[in-house]
């Protein structure tokens, strides 16, 4: 989704937008543009494309000098990428970026049109600068006040106004945004990426407050101008960790990631050997009495909650139900007080699963949710907030976040079952020290990159490709099967191995590679008969089991062993051969990677 930066200070102002509009590429973008005080005027520089196509402009136009602007990178939603449409928007008075949708702007356009104001672009964020224009009398914060008011949707606004070339205006809701506190100068931005390389203080802004930003100093005020007391947070996440320190790309940086952001997850999360929540807020007594569980998502989120449904309800049997969010939200679902709704999202701005929590709020429920982003929306609004530690995923193909989701569904799978008397306090701290051991497992799973890296190479050129796999396998192969398409464009499908005969093995042939998640010993032999069946058919097979797995010799073309654990604990490290072969495939396709297209990293928009 879109991105928004904004600065104010002694430096090049239009370097520092380019370099922080650059740490919000992974939000995915089509177009990008900044606009600059110079010498009084409002300066405006954008081009459709990468933001290399802006520098190149910039290049030949020659690159507004100032200290003071905005920047954008845009993920089309009104009108097409193209120049016209790409942000900023405004006129001679007035320039604004906007994140987000104006649900109501036609009815403003067509007012503003009866006012005499001509329209160059499609977008709905033109309209919103030429009503602030259209408001404006000579007082910013009264001018943002009336447009607030006419505005319906989400949105996150950085402004400037001619008439203040020394102020930068902001404000937002449902959208993100921070403001970045500095020496003598002072940001905006989408997230703290942006800021990290200049400071680390920053103030998040609430629905409805709006940042004054001087060089030296920030206001925030009310519309009404009232100054409102800001709490000053410190980012922990490092400059490096939103670099991609030596690696090809942020997606093998983050896969490799995977063993330190488990450990930074789960560690303050153990206590005496067993699972400890409670400094979330989530105590025994509360676990013991949820009567469903309900768990909500979109994509790999979700797909985190499909192997936390199957570890739940094999440990602590009490019904889990798996909900995509955008499903969730008008299926009227049967929710009320006494449930759990446990709320998974690495962002913590999905629109979808906020319109979960929202909906699972308003029917009583107690809201859990799992977040990486701190002070993000998701995870301010639930009841309660366990964050996952890993660091900045940069990749909009999430890896490291899914990784970091699973070990804190085995934490709650243990702790409910124990909490339910379903397993005993030594079978509760054996599991927790099976998931302390992940990160030296997954070590060892991560030096498997070669044969991933082959069996990329037989993958490349195929059309179409299945992922097959019973129970916990089938949750996990899901995650395998998104993985791979949406950053190599190679269809891809998975299906519970043993529903293959029920219509889609008509699809195997020769061309049809099939990957086999088989790391369930009790399922071992069901899915290796299935392997079998599409291996018949001609389908070239790679099998991934434990390293102790009995499968005859001629059964799978390809084979990819895994360290024994428990098989609860597999898709903890099955899960990096699908990310490695996703990776691969994509890498030899020469897609683009972090970035692959249509995507955005933080889905802000229905
Ligand atoms: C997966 O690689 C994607 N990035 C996507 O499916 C993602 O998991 C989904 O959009 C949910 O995002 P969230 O975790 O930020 O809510």
């Amino acid at each position: 989704m879109c991105g928004i930066v904004g600065y104010i200070g002694d430096r090049e102002c239009a370097d520092v937008l380019v370099d922080g509009l650059r740490k919000l590429e992974y939000r995915g973008y089509d177009s990008a543009g900044i606009a600059v005080f110079q010498n009084g005027k409002i300066v405006v520089e954008k081009s459709k494309g990468k933001l290399d196509n802006l520098e190149e402009k910039m290049a030949k136009d020659g690159k507004p000098s100032g200290h003071c602007g905005i920047g954008h990178t845009r993920w089309a939603t009104h009108g097409e990428p193209s120049d016209i449409n790409s942000h900023p928007h405004g006129n001679k008075r007035v320039s604004i970026v906007h994140n987000g949708i104006i649900e109501n702007y036609k009815q403003i356009k067509e007012f503003l049109i009866a006012q005499g104001y001509g329209f160059e672009s499609e977008t709905d964020t033109e309209t919103v600068a030429k009503l602030l224009d259209y408001y404006y009398d000579g007082n910013p914060i009264e001018t943002i006040g009336k447009m607030m008011d006419k505005v319906r949707g989400s949105y996150a606004f950085g402004i400037m106004f001619r008439d203040f070339p020394d102020s930068l205006f902001a404000v937002r809701k449902e959208s993100p945004l921070i403001v970045g506190l500095g020496e003598n100068e002072n940001f905006i931005a989408s997230d703290v990426t942006p800021i990290l390389k200049y400071t680390k203080n920053y103030y998040l802004l609430e629905p409805g407050e709006i940042a004054v930003l001087k060089r030296d100093g920030v206001k925030v005020v009310t519309p009404e101008n009232e100054e409102i007391e800001k709490e000053v947070l410190t980012a922990d996440w490092d400059v490096d960790a939103a670099e991609k320190g030596g690696y090809a790309h942020f997606m093998l940086k983050e896969i490799n990631e995977q063993p330190s952001v488990i450990k930074t997850t789960i560690s303050p999360r153990i206590q005496d050997g067993m699972p400890y929540l409670e400094e979330s807020g989530l105590t025994i007594e509360m676990l013991k009495n949820y009567r469903r569980i309900f768990i909500v998502a979109c994509g790999t989120a979700m797909h985190a909650g499909l192997v936390g449904k199957y570890i739940i309800e094999k440990l602590a049997r009490i019904e889990v139900t798996v909900d995509i969010a955008s499903e969730f939200r008008y299926r009227d679902p049967l929710i009320e007080e006494g449930d759990l709704v446990i709320l998974v999202s690495q962002s913590g701005e999905t629109a979808d699963t906020y319109a979960a929590l929202k909906l699972a709020k308003e029917r009583g429920a107690t809201t859990l949710s799992i977040v990486n982003v701190k002070g993000s929306t998701i995870a301010r609004e639930a009841d309660i907030v366990i964050y996952t530690h890993a660091g900045p995923e940069i990749s909009v193909a999430s890896t490291k976040a899914y990784s970091v989701q699973l070990s804190i569904m085995y934490l709650l799978a243990f702790e409910i079952a124990y909490a339910k008397g379903k397993i005993t306090k030594e079978r509760c701290m054996e599991l927790t020290k099976q998931l302390v051991e992940i990160p030296d497992r997954l070590s060892e799973v991560l030096v498997l990159k070669e044969r991933c890296q082959f069996i990329a190479s037989r993958l490349v050129n195929a059309d179409s490709l299945l992922y097959i796999g019973r129970g916990l396998d089938y949750a996990l192969s899901m995650e395998g099967s998104l993985k791979l398409k949406e950053i190599s464009y190679i269809h891809s499908e998975s299906y519970a191995a043993g529903e293959l005969k029920h219509g889609t093995i008509s699809l195997v042939t020769d061309d049809m590679p099939v990957i086999a998640v088989a790391t369930q010993s009790d399922l071992l032999e069901k899915t290796i008969s299935n392997v079998k069946e599409v291996k018949a058919r001609g389908a070239k097979v790679t099998v991934i089991c434990k390293e102790d797995a009995e499968i005859g010799k001629d059964v799978a073309n390809h084979l990819i062993t895994l360290p024994v654990m428990e098989d609860v604990l597999m898709p903890m490290l099955a899960a990096v051969p699908m990310q490695y072969i996703a990776y691969y495939t994509a890498v030899l396709k020469g897609c683009d990677v972090d970035q692959p297209r249509n995507l955005a990293k933080s889905v802000t928009v229905e």
